[in-house]
């Protein structure tokens, strides 16, 4: 360690990632991380949330302005479609961990304002913050994991995964974790027919539910 910090530090968040884990230790590590420059001008990095015991992971973007003063992810409008979905399809709060697949607010700041427009992360800035979700990832050891977006989905399922064709579909990481992806939360909030966007939000989600044992 002392010698490899004399050098130029490796990119990614791999050597911020601390050998003991709990979540607090995780999550206080974080702070620190400059595995890409996505932590400039934020409040704080947002680490996951929820159960230990999670039977499913549900994987988003990264946080949004609210998470990122919150110190929390999914707090906003996005998060609170979430929860009502996944009590719609019967998956408990207590059920699941929630998360992100990039740990920093990425944006831009607009005109004179203060306000921070989203920016969506690049290739680079996901594949620099994969270390924290792998941690988290082996923390939680779930049944199943949900990506939420193109984002997520891309970052477990590789470049290929497309979320319209195979959003709802039973999917599978390299060591045979169950994977289902869905579209982000925030897309149904956007669309025009909310209506028929929630619904099949709902059904990819209940897609999800029949695959835990119950
Ligand atoms: N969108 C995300 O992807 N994650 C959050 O935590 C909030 C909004
Ligand atoms: Fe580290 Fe991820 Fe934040 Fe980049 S976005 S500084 S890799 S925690």
């Amino acid at each position: 360690m002392a010698q490899r910090s004399a050098r130029k530090p490796a990119a990614g968040a791999a050597r911020w990632v601390p050998e003991s884990m709990d979540l607090e230790t995780l999550r206080t590590a974080a702070q620190a991380c400059r595995g890409c420059d996505l932590y400039k001008d934020t409040t704080q990095a947002v680490l996951g949330e929820g159960s230990l015991d999670a039977r499913v992971v549900l994987v988003g973007e990264q946080p949004g302005d609210q998470e990122d003063r919150a110190g929390r992810p999914f707090v906003g409008p996005a998060g609170r479609m979430l929860d009502k979905a996944l009590d719609e399809v019967g998956i408990k709060r207590d059920e699941t961990f929630v998360t992100n697949a990039v740990k920093h607010f990425r944006f831009r700041r607009e005109g004179r304002g203060k306000r921070r427009i989203h920016e969506p992360p690049d290739v680079s800035h996901i594949r620099a913050c994969r270390p924290w979700f792998d941690a988290e990832l082996a923390l939680t050891d779930p049944d199943v994991i949900v990506t939420l977006g193109a984002t997520a989905g891309r970052m477990l399922l590789g470049s290929s995964y497309r979320v319209t064709k195979q959003r709802g579909d039973r999917l599978e990481l390299e060591d045979g974790t169950p994977v289902v992806g869905t579209v982000h939360p925030s897309s149904v909030l956007r669309t025009d027919d909310r209506k028929s966007a929630y619904a099949a939000f709902v059904a990819d989600l209940d897609v999800v539910a029949s695959m835990l044992e119950r």
